[in-house]
């Protein structure tokens, strides 16, 4: 087929559109204005199904301006205790620190934000690979100042409708650069197990999904973030995910002999800010309260 000049322009023209359009959306729209709330309703083995717990995962903010400015915190929160979950844990990576950064949000501020989380059983928190590389004391310190327990490798056994059961938060996986790709974790997986002193069915909340591959069965759940489902995330596949295990662990609910984990795609950026196919999500799970 002969193409004329013309509308060889005409095809180049409205690839250039339709590529600043895509850019558009994806470094400006999805990351900064969607919100999104994901819903997984499961009884996972060990989960008595007749036991509801509602809890709603906040992963990966990286607060700073343009894209997780405190205005859209605010909007996260309020939509967040829209959804009157029974449970808030927010899963690491607290402050962005991507190149176009305008303006970062004060600590105080952004902690003080998502103290204003709403939930009987209260909000809890693990850190993220981010706060152990850039500012892992003064980040812990402005979130357990605002009211915010930070779990590393802790176990707390908590009580809801009369029954109990055990939330734990490990320490990160990657939380010391040693080299190039070479890294080492604070994570104490086997210590913050033996700290479940009963057969209650038990929760799990890691910053990487990574450590999915050695989670007994006794979990019931991990909940997990981190890989922002890759932040590019087209028919299912992410192309570049920050995991051992590329797409295995890249966003969802995956299930692998028999355990379950919950990864989300978080809600903000981390080094390109850049989403596409995966929106700021706050995920919600239901737990029991299967028909
Ligand atoms: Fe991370």
């Amino acid at each position: 087929m002969k193409i004329s000049r013309r509308h060889f322009l005409t095809g180049t023209a409205g690839a250039i559109g339709g590529t600043a359009l895509v850019a558009s959306y994806a470094g400006a729209i999805e990351p900064g204005l969607r919100l999104v709330v994901t819903e997984y309703r499961l009884a996972p083995p060990g989960w008595p199904r007749d036991f509801p717990l509602k809890i709603a995962v906040i992963a990966d903010p990286h607060a700073a301006e343009p894209y997780m400015s405190a205005a859209r915190i605010e909007e996260i929160v309020a939509a967040t205790n829209a959804l009157a979950p029974d449970l808030v844990v927010l899963l690491g990576d607290f402050e962005g620190n991507y190149r176009l950064v305008t303006r970062a949000v004060p600590r105080k501020t952004w902690a003080g934000l998502w103290a204003q989380c709403r939930a009987p059983l209260g909000v809890r928190a693990i850190l993220g690979n981010h706060d152990w590389w850039y500012n892992h004391s003064p980040i812990r310190a402005a979130i357990e100042a605002a009211g915010i327990p930070v779990m590393e490798n802790e176990a707390v056994r908590l009580t809801h409708r009369g029954r109990p059961f055990w939330l734990l938060g490990l320490g990160d996986q990657i939380a010391y650069i040693r080299g190039p790709g070479h890294f080492e974790g604070v994570d104490d997986l086997p210590g913050t197990l033996a700290k479940v002193a009963d057969t209650a069915p038990v929760i799990l909340l890691a910053h990487e999904p990574d450590i999915f591959v050695k989670v007994p069965e006794q979990v019931s759940l991990t909940l997990a973030g981190h890989t922002h489902g890759g932040q590019i995330r087209l028919f299912g596949y992410s192309p570049i995910v920050p995991s051992r295990y590329g797409n295995r662990f890249a966003y969802g609910h995956i299930v692998e002999r028999g355990r379950h984990m919950i990864v989300s795609g978080g809600l903000g950026c981390s080094f390109i800010p850049v989403r596409l196919g995966v929106p700021p999500e706050i995920v919600l799970v239901r737990l029991g309260d299967v028909a």
